[in-house]
Parts: C-alpha cells; sequence; structure tokens
C-alpha cells in the first residue's frame, strides 16, 4: 500500500481533551475501582487505590466528568460532604446496591488532581434543583468567606477549586427526564442562569463553562429533531450561556442487542463491530453543521452592551463499546475488552483527532470497571486492559497539528491511518484490522527521515485480551 502524508490546508489542532475520561457511582466504577476506604489493606491515597492513580498519571486523562451519567440526576452533593455521609441505595443501570458516599466532592477533586485533570462536574436537572446547583457551586469555588466555602474549609479544603466544568443535565431525554427539547432548554436557561458567576467585578472574564445535554446519536431521526429543536428553541428568545453541547454515542452492535459478547464472537461480529465505530464520523459532522445552522438562527443582540451567543462546542461526553451482555453482569455494566475494543478506541480517538476543529472534547464511558474501561479491578486483583494501551500510545498527538494522509494505490477497506505533526517530528497511526493480512505501507513524507521508531499492538487471536492471572497478553511495546 502507498500513502502520502502532507501538510492540511486548514490547519486542525488536536486538543488535548479530546482523551478524556468519565467515571460514575455505576457497578464497581468507583466502589472498589477508585475508592477502597484509607482503612483498606490495597495500597491507597486517602481511600483511593494506588495502583490506579498511578496508571491514570501515566496517561493524564485532561479532563474527567463524574459523578454521571444517569447517577448524576440522582445525586444530592451533600450526601457526600463533611464527617457524615449519607447512605442512599443507587438503582443506576442495575447497580442495586447502597451507595456510602465516602467518596464525594472533595474526594472527586482530589482524585482528579492526582490524576492531573481538569474535573467536569453534571449537576443534578431531575432530582434536584437550580439552588442545590448554585450551592454547589458556591461549596467548591467561592474564595470569599461565606457559610459555605467555610463549609469546604471545616473539609480541610480551604482554597477554592476552580472548577470550570459544569454539565447541565445528563441525557435528558431519557433517564435524565423523558424531557421534551421545549422542557430541557427552559430548564435549561433556567439553571444557566442561577449559576453564580464568581467574577471579581462586573467586567471580569468568565471563565465558567456550561454544557447543555445534547441528542442520543444513537437514533438518527431523533437525534437529528433533538439538535434542531434545541437550536430552535435558544432562537426563541435572549439565548443563555452555553459553551458546549454533550452528545452521546455507544457502540452497540445492533440486531444483537442482548446476546452480544465482549469476549466470545466471530469474524463477522468482529468487522461489524469495527464498522460500527467508524460510522462516528458522519454522526459527528452532522450534528456539528447542525449547531452551525442552530448558531445562523441566533437573535441579533439589540442592545449595545448584549453579547451574541457565537459558538457552541461539540462535545461527545460518553462514548464506548457497549455489548448486550454487560446489562447481565453482576457488578453492573462489567465488561472484558480484546483487541477489538482496542482497535474501536484508536478509530474513535482517530476519528476524533481528525475532526478536531468540529469536537472539542470528549470522555469516554467508562475509565473503570465498566463498558470501554482502562482498567480493571477486583479487590486486590488489578490489570489494564488493551485500551489503556491506545490511550498511552495516542497520548503524543496532544496539541499537534492534523496531517492529510492519502492512499495513493490500493485502498483496503481494513487500514486505516491518521498522522499528526510536532515541529519536526510526524507521528503516524496504522491499524490493520484484518483478521489474516499483514499489511506493508510505502509512506511517501514532506521531508527526510533522520530516524524513526515503531511501536505496536497486536494479537495472535482476535480474542486476545488482558486477564487478572495474564496481565500483559496484550501489551504495547517498541519494536523497531
Ligand atoms: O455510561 C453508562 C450510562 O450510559 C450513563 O450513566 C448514561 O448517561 C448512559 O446512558
Amino acid at each position: 500500500m502507498k500513502v502520502k502524508i502532507e501538510k492540511r490546508q486548514n490547519e486542525t489542532k488536536i486538543n488535548p481533551r479530546l482523551h478524556g475520561q468519565f467515571i460514575e457511582f455505576l457497578g464497581n466504577a468507583i466502589n472498589d475501582g477508585i475508592w477502597v476506604g484509607k482503612e483498606s489493606k490495597i495500597p491507597n491515597i486517602n481511600g483511593m487505590r494506588l495502583d490506579v492513580i498511578n496508571a491514570l498519571k501515566e496517561i493524564e486523562p485532561p479532563i474527567i466528568r463524574w459523578p454521571g451519567g444517569v447517577f448524576a440526576d440522582h445525586y444530592n452533593w451533600q450526601d457526600g460532604v463533611g464527617e457524615k455521609r449519607k447512605k442512599v441505595f443507587n438503582e443506576g443501570f442495575g447497580t442495586y446496591s447502597v451507595e456510602t458516599n465516602e467518596f464525594g466532592t472533595d474526594e472527586f477533586l482530589e482524585f482528579a488532581s492526582l490524576i492531573h485533570s481538569e474535573p467536569w462536574i453534571n449537576v443534578n436537572l431531575l432530582t434536584g434543583s437550580a439552588r442545590e446547583m448554585t450551592e454547589w457551586m458556591e461549596y467548591i469555588n467561592r474564595k470569599q468567606s461565606t457559610y459555605l466555602s467555610k463549609k469546604r474549609k471545616d473539609s480541610g479544603h480551604e482554597k477554592p477549586y476552580d472548577v470550570n466544568y459544569w454539565g447541565i443535565g445528563n441525557e435528558v431525554w431519557g433517564g435524565g427526564g423523558m424531557m421534551t427539547p421545549e422542557q430541557y432548554v427552559a430548564d435549561y436557561r433556567k439553571y444557566a442562569t442561577a449559576a453564580p458567576t464568581f467574577a471579581l467585578n462586573q467586567f471580569s472574564e468568565d471563565s465558567r463553562y456550561f454544557i447543555l445535554s445534547g441528542a442520543d446519536a444513537n437514533k438518527p431521526k431523533e437525534r437529528r429533531y433533538w439538535t434542531k429543536s434545541v437550536m430552535k428553541e435558544l432562537a426563541r428568545a435572549r439565548p443563555p450561556k452555553v459553551d458546549g453541547y454533550d452528545l452521546h454515542w455507544y457502540n452497540w452492535y445492533l440486531g444483537n442487542e442482548f446476546s452480544a459478547s465482549a469476549t466470545d464472537f466471530n469474524a463477522n461480529d468482529w468487522y461489524q463491530v469495527i464498522k460500527g465505530a467508524t460510522e462516528l464520523e458522519d454522526i459527528l459532522k452532522e450534528q456539528y453543521d447542525l449547531i452551525q445552522d442552530g448558531l445562523d438562527q441566533l437573535p441579533e443582540p439589540e442592545g449595545e452592551f448584549d453579547q451574541k451567543l457565537e459558538k457552541i462546542d461539540l462535545i461527545l461526553g460518553e462514548w464506548g463499546n457497549w455489548y448486550g451482555r454487560a446489562f447481565f453482569e453482576e457488578k453492573a455494566l462489567y465488561q472484558q475488552n480484546t483487541m477489538r475494543d482496542a482497535i474501536t478506541t484508536a478509530i474513535v480517538l482517530d476519528i476524533l483527532h481528525s475532526n478536531a476543529d468540529k469536537v472539542k472534547m470528549a470522555s469516554m464511558a467508562q475509565t473503570i470497571n465498566v463498558l470501554n474501561a482502562l482498567i480493571l479491578t477486583n479487590g486486590e486483583q488489578f490489570v489494564l486492559t488493551p485500551v489503556y494501551d491506545i490511550f498511552k500510545m495516542y497520548k503524543v498527538h496532544r496539541n499537534n497539528d492534523v496531517l492529510d494522509v492519502t492512499i495513493t494505490d490500493e485502498n483496503s477497506d481494513h487500514v486505516k491511518f491518521f498522522a499528526s505533526i510536532n515541529d519536526k517530528t510526524i507521528y503516524l497511526n496504522v491499524i490493520n484490522f484484518d483478521l489474516t493480512e499483514t499489511i506493508s505501507v510505502d509512506i511517501d513524507l514532506p521531508g527526510l527521515v533522520l530516524q524513526y521508531q515503531k511501536e505496536e499492538l497486536a494479537a495472535n487471536d482476535m480474542h486476545e485480551t488482558n486477564t487478572f492471572e495474564d496481565p500483559n497478553q496484550l501489551r504495547a511495546a517498541i519494536v523497531e
């Protein structure tokens, strides 16, 4: 095969935030996955497992979303701060267990800082209130001495956390309220306007970033209707502050909803799931265009002091492979990952990279023990899935410029390329998912090659995976 790598006409920088993560009170994502308690014999920092912290520190997820997902809409932040934590029952996606709330706001924010991540907090729009949200924001970010900032100080955190990213509602078309776009935008307007600004004076810059709950990308008709209608509702009156639009997309193996397995599959299943991942690109383009069309319909401000809402970033706030059998796991949505998931993860990240001019942030669902996980745990046991290796290998692309890669001779549907450049170093990804053929590639580069290195993640069998018993069967390694 021959490929040509060239500079892209329109400069496109890869936002590191495309490599974000997502953790939720769901199954063992947090309990056992992160939180083991200070008294645990599992080595921990203030109750959070050290093996997980060290592994995540290496990939430095630029962003981490919490406390959900569906759980966010049942979460009362007051249950998880201070000395006395409230036990509640968690029904989220088959979790069905008591949530102790020992891992609360301060613990999450400590965790985010330990893994060098910026927090994105999703507020409760369904069972909470605008007041609850503002009080949570006050607890987290208020600098001046108030009742709530003192409460934070009493919990050992005098300095405000300065959390920037706030999600207002989660999947409001489903578990977040079964709302119509009209209902949701009405609520969104209220919450976004009620939120404190933390400004120092009337004219200081507003660094808060508000994320609106976007469409269900898996429903073609509904998602187009949702995005168009949300934009139309925003245009009906002065728009509130909106910075991001949070689309959710899962790679289901449709037609096999409940029987699809993460580990027990044949060649047809292999190719179908991989094909599913490639479909994301058109969805992102479609949603980006709908947002731009919607922005054009916003009313022109009439007052001299009014500002126009000029842009809304497209965000992919949840993504990953989701096999039907995960619904029946004892620990909700627990899923093993194989070479197939490593490949789809690489494909999705490359789609995000290539469309970095359109998508500004993403968070994979979910980091530990749930769906497309990077890490699996079970008490003292711990293993890094091959998906972890993809994120680790792909770190080199952060902040780089996207390059154009053109296949110049025979075209194979089973090979994908992506390249980026940083100063004079080119980083090229080659994903060969053909089950039988190896490939050799002739690369036409813009310039001379003085040095090169090749890192590889390869399997002898499509089912290969890492288990607690055999944790390094599938590991990326420098091979040349
Ligand atoms: O990631 C699992 C669940 O999927 C989330 O809680 C929800 O937002 C989505 O439907």
